[in-house]
């Protein structure tokens, strides 16, 4: 394998095709290795890695404890609300102090937009975004494309939309600079009052009818309405919602063409998205979350080994 030009994963904006083409070349080993009795390679033996999460989080939180352990690597769980962060330890002081322990590699979720780069910036560690507010969540977009490719084999020209709340989503924004960057077309459908003025400058197409976007998809990533960052506030109410944008069964089945769903999670369902669907055979929801692990694995592999 070769490296990596960044020293850190804190987006995908501006990452060259280069890199995200290896990151996802190297997810297949990583996933043959997950198939194996034993889970477990040497490869970060002796290096230390500490999850920072600020936020909630079910499926990057352990996705990423995995990812580390099936590494070897030494790995040490920050939770903020039993940390001194509580008595009003600045954000700065814990990441200089966490450091001062001989951390090699900082896994961090935030909610508020920047922040870790700025840690990354003021500090010796590698740092890996595990999703700040409604910035970035570069590996999600990671394990979103390496799902896509399981199923079609190339991102390139792909017809890729993501539907719902635009504005509030990290998620949709690593996935429109990652896809972008591998040659898909990318197109964002939602209610207006959710969609970012700016998108259509970026390349990407805007939809505000459920119908034309599926139309135009081979693949469609479904975001969680974020009722805890006020989405509720966009739209009149979650059945209305659902019934202009959600994702049915009847919808997909209309069209008469494969189509691949996918979904971050965590899912509200029978508001964005059926259960028949996030259940049923157009769905790689579940494949999404195997592949992060390895992802993870990749990534913190590339990073944690990069020569300094
Ligand atoms: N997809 C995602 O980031 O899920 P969690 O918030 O559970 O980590």
């Amino acid at each position: 394998m070769s490296s990596l030009s960044i020293p850190h994963l804190l987006g995908l904006h501006d990452v060259p095709k280069q890199d995200l083409e290896l990151i996802l070349d190297s997810t297949d080993t990583f996933l043959e290795i997950l198939d194996r009795p034993i889970k477990k390679v040497p490869t970060l033996q002796g290096k230390t890695v500490v999850n920072l999460f600020f936020e909630n989080s079910t499926r990057t939180r352990i996705s990423f404890e995995l990812a580390e352990r099936r590494l070897s690597a030494d790995v040490v769980n920050f939770s903020a609300s039993t940390s001194s962060v509580k008595k009003g330890e600045t954000l700065l002081d814990t990441a200089r102090n966490i450091e001062a322990m001989k951390v090699d590699i900082v896994v961090m979720r935030h909610a508020a937009a920047g922040s870790v780069k700025f840690l990354s910036e003021r500090c010796t560690s590698r740092f890996l975004n595990a999703g700040d507010g409604a910035h970035e969540h570069p590996t999600q977009a990671l394990l979103d494309m390496v799902t896509i490719r399981q199923k079609t084999g190339s991102l390139e020209g792909l017809n890729v939309c993501i539907i719902g709340d635009i504005a509030h989503s990290r998620v949709a924004r690593s996935n429109i600079y990652g896809l972008l960057t591998m040659g898909a077309n990318v197109a964002v459908c939602g209610p207006a009052s959710m969609i970012p003025y700016d998108l259509e400058r970026m390349g990407v197409r805007v939809f505000t009818n459920i119908d034309d976007a599926l139309d135009f998809s081979d693949v469609i990533n479904v975001l969680r309405i974020q009722l805890e960052r006020d989405a509720g506030a966009d739209f009149p109410s979650l059945r209305e919602y659902h019934n202009a944008f959600g994702i049915t069964r009847r919808r997909l089945d209309a069209l008469g063409k494969d189509m691949i769903v996918l979904h971050p999670g965590p899912i509200n369902r029978g508001v964005e998205i059926e259960s028949e669907v996030a259940d049923g055979p157009y769905s790689v929801i579940l494949p999404q979350v195997t592949n992060g692990v390895a992802i993870r694995m990749a990534v913190l592999y590339l990073i944690g080994t990069r020569a300094e």
